[in-house]
């Protein structure tokens, strides 16, 4: 259902539909109606493949405008169409988006007329994916949508359904009422002052969800702890903080304010968020404790130790002979559980999410830490898979949810950022009145 059509407040406005050749380009047809139903002036691109499913004529009698294929054609009365056009639009729309197009913009090639309308644009662009779930799932596929999303590219999801080729799985294009109104939101999101960014990439920080963390104050913690043996050992971990970074990157690009507590990393922290250093457990908790009064959303994706040494040596220890040393460890306070607890949840409503990094039994002992810990959701992560876990740029991760414990949803293997972006959509789904809320807590909302 597309919300806001109104068609006053898109009159004039200018879209590029560009349709690329799969099976669903019939669909892009809807897609063209419900943008001029809404007041946009819509032109239509096609590749020659494109032109193989529907033909031009038809997108030329319904949107009453020239379809460019191919600059250089007799028939095309602009001949650099991929300049002018690219440059006189007010957005971009690529549905469907086949993989192979796909590939070509994360890789900046420009042989035909909406590669390189892509590549001379500077409207923002929305990507609507559609292909054979295999092709949608292909590590090649996953990085190059991690990349457009890196490049400030809206990427809308395709559903999961029975696909043209007979099978189910992930990979249709979105319904065209969807893109519609993501199209409507990135259009709105142009003239809102308040969206104004800084960003050496503005599109970079607009989102298809329309900013829809907009007022949330996100918590996360990331990297490992460190906990002291004496002045010159510790006891740590693998974690680099990516993925917490990611976390905190999508959570700022989708409007949120975001606070990081990071142990110890290996990698820069995103821009715009605030960041808290800590070394120790003891240290995360504290930071914790001081922020999350004024949280929306947590979410603990630090690998914190579970033990610490029960003294700390002032001086080195010495090495004594062949005479093996024993430490005594005591646990460390359980952060998460902690702020599961806390006595602000109720009224701030505050979503808690945690991870549980695990080696074996991953669902039965995820499921046991979001029942324990009181969670919201558990984003259970088996660090021993291939392309998982520690100090990877990708993950594999399973999301349980509390109002779904029966139903895990296993994740493919895409980049930390894409994981990201799936568990904000998660808690969004977990809390949509969480949605497009102004927090007031008396505290300044953006930084
Ligand atoms: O940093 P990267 O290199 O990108 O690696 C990412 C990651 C593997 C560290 C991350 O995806 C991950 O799985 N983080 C959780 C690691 C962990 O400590 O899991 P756990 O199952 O031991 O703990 C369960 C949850 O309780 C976690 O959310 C943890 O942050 C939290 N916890 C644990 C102990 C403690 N004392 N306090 C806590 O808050």
């Amino acid at each position: 259902m597309v919300g806001n059509t109104n068609s006053d407040s898109f009159a004039g406005k200018r879209v590029a539909l560009c349709v690329s050749g799969g099976i669903a380009a019939y669909k892009a047809i809807d897609v063209l109606r419900g943008l001029q139903k809404a007041g946009c002036v819509v032109r239509v691109a096609m590749t020659r493949r494109a032109c193989e499913f529907v033909q031009p004529l038809t997108f030329r009698a319904l949107s009453d405008h020239h379809v460019l294929v191919d600059d250089y054609a007799a028939d095309n009365p602009d001949p650099i169409a991929h300049i002018t056009f690219s440059q006189s639009v007010d957005l971009i729309i690529v549905a469907p988006a086949t993989a192979n197009i796909i590939a070509k913009f994360a890789n900046g090639i420009a042989d035909d007329f909406i590669t390189s309308t892509y590549l001379a644009a500077f409207a923002p662009v929305i990507v609507a994916p559609a292909m054979n779930t295999a092709m949608w799932e292909h590590p090649a596929t996953l990085r190059n949508i991690a990349r457009l999303r890196a490049d400030g590219i809206h990427i809308i999801e395709p559903e999961h359904g029975r696909m043209a080729c007979h099978t189910i799985g992930a990979g249709r294009l979105a319904e065209p009422d969807v893109i519609v109104q993501a199209a409507l939101d990135v259009l709105s999101s142009q003239h809102s002052p308040s969206q104004v960014s800084s960003s050496p990439n503005p599109s970079s920080t607009m989102n298809i969800n329309g900013f829809d963390f907009t007022g949330e104050r996100v918590l996360i913690t990331t990297g490992a702890t460190r906990e002291a043996i004496d002045p010159v050992r510790f006891i740590s971990n693998h974690s680099s903080g990516r993925m917490g970074f990611a976390l905190a990157q999508a959570a700022h690009a989708r409007g949120a304010h975001v606070t990081v507590i990071a142990g110890i990393t290996s990698v820069a922290p995103p821009a715009g968020i605030r960041l808290v250093r800590v070394a120790s457990a003891d240290e995360m908790h504290h930071a914790v404790m001081k922020e999350i009064e004024r949280s929306t959303v947590f979410i603990a994706a630090a690998a914190v130790a579970d033990y610490r040494p029960r003294e700390r040596h002032a001086h080195k220890i010495k090495k004594n002979g062949d005479r093996s040393l024993t430490l005594h460890l005591e646990p460390t306070i359980d952060i998460l559980a902690s702020v599961a607890a806390h006595p602000s949840r109720p009224t701030n409503d505050l979503i808690v999410a945690g991870f549980a990094a695990e080696t074996s039994d991953l669902i039965r002992h995820a499921r046991t830490k979001l029942e324990k810990k009181n969670l919201d959701l558990i984003i259970a992560n088996d660090v021993t898979r291939e392309g998982a876990g520690f100090n990877h740029d990708t993950n594999i991760v399973t999301l349980l949810a509390r109002d779904r414990i029966d139903a895990p949803r296993e994740l493919p293997l895409m980049s930390k950022l894409e994981t990201a972006h799936r568990i904000l959509d998660e808690i969004k789904r977990l809390h949509p009145s969480h949605t497009h809320i102004e927090h007031d807590l008396g505290i300044e909302s953006r930084l």
